[in-house]
This record gives C-alpha cells, sequence and structure tokens, in this order.
C-alpha cells in the first residue's frame, strides 16, 4: 500500500466526483457531508467507469445501467435499472443484470492533512 496524495479538500464536492488516479487504480472522491469519501471507479455490473454519472445526496449513479452506490461506503443501494437513464421493468432489470448479483464498490479510507487528503492503495 501506497499513501498517495489524491486531492485537495477545495477540488471535492457533495454533487460531482472527482475522478483521479492513486497507484494505479482510478478512484472517485467527494464529499459526503463534510468527509471526503472515495470509491473504486468501476462498477462492479459491468467493469465500466462510474465517473460520468450522478452524485446526489451522497449516492453515485452508475450511467450505464442505474446501479447506485452510496460514495461514503461503496454499499450498493440499488442494482441495475435501466439502459441509458431509461428505467426498466422489472423482467428488463433482471435481464440487463445478466446474472450478476447486487455488489459493492471498493471504498478507501481518506485521511487529511491540512487541505490535502491522501488514500492508501
Ligand atoms: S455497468 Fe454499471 S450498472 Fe451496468
Amino acid at each position: 500500500m501506497t499513501k498517495t496524495k489524491i486531492a485537495t479538500t477545495s477540488e471535492i464536492s457533495t454533487t460531482k466526483a472527482l475522478k483521479v488516479k492513486a497507484n494505479g487504480q482510478s478512484l472517485l472522491v467527494s464529499k459526503v457531508g463534510d468527509r471526503a469519501c472515495a470509491i473504486a471507479n468501476k462498477c462492479p455490473h459491468l467493469g465500466l467507469p462510474l465517473s460520468s454519472g450522478k452524485l446526489e445526496d451522497g449516492v453515485v449513479t452508475c450511467p450505464f445501467h442505474g446501479a447506485k452506490f452510496d460514495a461514503s461506503t461503496g454499499k450498493n443501494v440499488r442494482w441495475v435499472s435501466s439502459v441509458m437513464g431509461i428505467t426498466l421493468p422489472e423482467m428488463g432489470q433482471k435481464m440487463m443484470a445478466m446474472g450478476k448479483e447486487a455488489t459493492d464498490v471498493a471504498c478507501f479510507a481518506v485521511t487529511q492533512e491540512g487541505d490535502d487528503l491522501f488514500v492508501d492503495v
């Protein structure tokens, strides 16, 4: 594990996750409440990036099929539900999930020193 500076406090937001690289891994850094949080920028459904998804009320929505993840814990709060923003009926959601079960995203502890934010990855 390597301690890596990923951002400063002024670069993170509650409405747009910041995409960063740390030790070769792509992460999303966001502000939830007054805390800085980091999760993997890789949806566990098909491995696509979450970085162009919405961040709303501390939840990141995958832009591809609507899976939702808590930006502070990585916990899946809703699995596959849509295609490019169009909500699917339940049968369509099951088909789009392609047999994959709901899965959490990796979460990384963020530490702060002054205005600088770090993760150990
Ligand atoms: S790739 Fe994210 S929900 Fe399908």
